[in-house]
């Protein structure tokens, strides 16, 4: 078992805080992922759980056990970070086994367990071999590695891919997610990538200066994100959001005035928001089409190829412009007339607070 509370967990430097309150659950064998942009709190909050970084509020429990003042290395956590320093006078068998060499394991052991942690990673045959003779991605197994013959309680990673080019980020994406399954181990993964955080994530938390801004699986987020701050974090391209206006309410939903002076009625719960009210509108690229009629008309003024899917950038009438996913073979003339057409109930609505008006159902 390795479960781990937060209850209203803060932390100041000096007057500053940068840690504001965060009530968090990590359960048994979960795989969370601390996402946000850079200087929210990641990194921090990641340090304050490992024990590098005093909590200067709140409680940190690990397995029952309240551990604010618990000595780091007697957490049952290890921690992986972007900067792997590995010591390059050791040899990758060495570097993993240090730690062990220092808690007074005996060498039969160590070596034991250095050579289970390499047969995970595929590191069996490098055993001998000096850091600086390892490719970027060997590099990173082996600090990998470093943790894994801990046999921690809780695996901390933070940002531990950033250092490798896109298609190793890629590979080693998936041999985490294996080994995570393998191990049947509790990690917490910090990443600045929704990518990352979606692909690997059994629960992401998305944080935004200090504070967290929704907590759920990555469908949770990407189907109901909870305000504009995590609807235009999660998915990519990210969501349009449209400035429009509050009309009327009814069983069907909530009916707004879009910048052209169509209408469209979003099957949302209007709750306190009243006629007339300054809402946003929010539509994701992938939910679009293009075609003769819809809700706005406009023309595509860029295509970007990917291959498999294109993303065009169409200014529409009223002077926004509006993100559209199609397929990789589409076909849309650039700098002619155009219709683009939505399904309101793939359509999001936010208050001028920027929170979720309530999906119906
Ligand atoms: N020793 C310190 N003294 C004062 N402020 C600090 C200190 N360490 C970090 N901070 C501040 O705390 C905030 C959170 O920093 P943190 O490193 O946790 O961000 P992060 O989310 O990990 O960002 P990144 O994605 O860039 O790594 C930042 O505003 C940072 O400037
Ligand atoms: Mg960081």
């Amino acid at each position: 078992m390795a479960n781990l509370r937060l209850r209203d967990a803060r932390k100041t430097y000096g007057a500053l805080e940068v840690i504001k309150g965060i009530d968090l659950d990590v359960d048994d064998r979960e795989f969370v992922v601390f996402v946000g942009p850079s200087g929210c709190g990641k990194s921090t909050l990641l340090r304050m759980i490992a024990g590098l970084e005093k909590i200067t509020g709140g409680d940190l429990v690990i397995d029952g056990t309240r551990s604010n003042d618990i000595d780091p290395s007697q957490r049952g956590l290890a921690m992986v970070f972007q900067s792997y320093a590995l010591y390059p006078h050791m040899t990758v068998a060495e570097n993993m086994g240090f730690a062990l060499r220092i808690a007074g394991v005996t060498p039969s052991e160590r070596d034991r367990k250095v050579r289970e942690a390499a047969q995970i990673l595929e590191l069996a045959h490098l055993l001998d071999r000096r850091p600086k003779d390892l490719s970027g991605g060997q590099r990173q197994r082996v600090a990998i590695g470093r943790a894994i013959v801990r046999n921690p309680k809780i695996f901390l990673f933070d940002e531990p891919l950033s250092n490798l080019d896109a298609a190793l980020r890629v590979n080693m994406r998936l041999e985490l997610m294996r080994l995570h399954e393998r191990l049947a181990a509790t990690m917490i993964y910090v990443t600045h990538d929704q990518i990352e955080a979606m692909t690997m994530a059994d629960k992401i938390v998305v944080l935004n200066s200090g504070r967290i801004e929704q907590v759920g699986s990555p469908l949770e987020l990407y189907n109901h994100p909870a305000n504009i701050f995590v609807a235009g974090f999660i998915g990519s391209p990210k969501m349009n959001l449209l400035p429009v206006t509050f009309e009327s309410s009814s069983p069907d939903g909530v009916t707004v005035t879009l910048p052209n002076g169509g209408a469209v009625t979003i099957p949302v719960a209007a709750g306190a928001t009243k006629a007339g009210s300054k809402l946003t509108l929010g539509i994701r690229p992938e939910h679009i089409r293009i075609g003769r009629k819809g809700q706005f008309a406009g023309e595509a003024i860029l295509a970007e190829r990917l291959g498999g899917l294109t993303v065009l950038h169409v200014d529409i009438v009223s002077g926004q412009s509006l993100v559209v996913q199609t397929e990789g073979a589409d076909t849309t003339p650039l700098h002619t007339p155009i219709s683009l057409q939505f399904d309101p109930a793939n359509g999001h609505l936010f208050d001028a607070e920027g929170r979720s008006l309530a999906r119906l159902n």
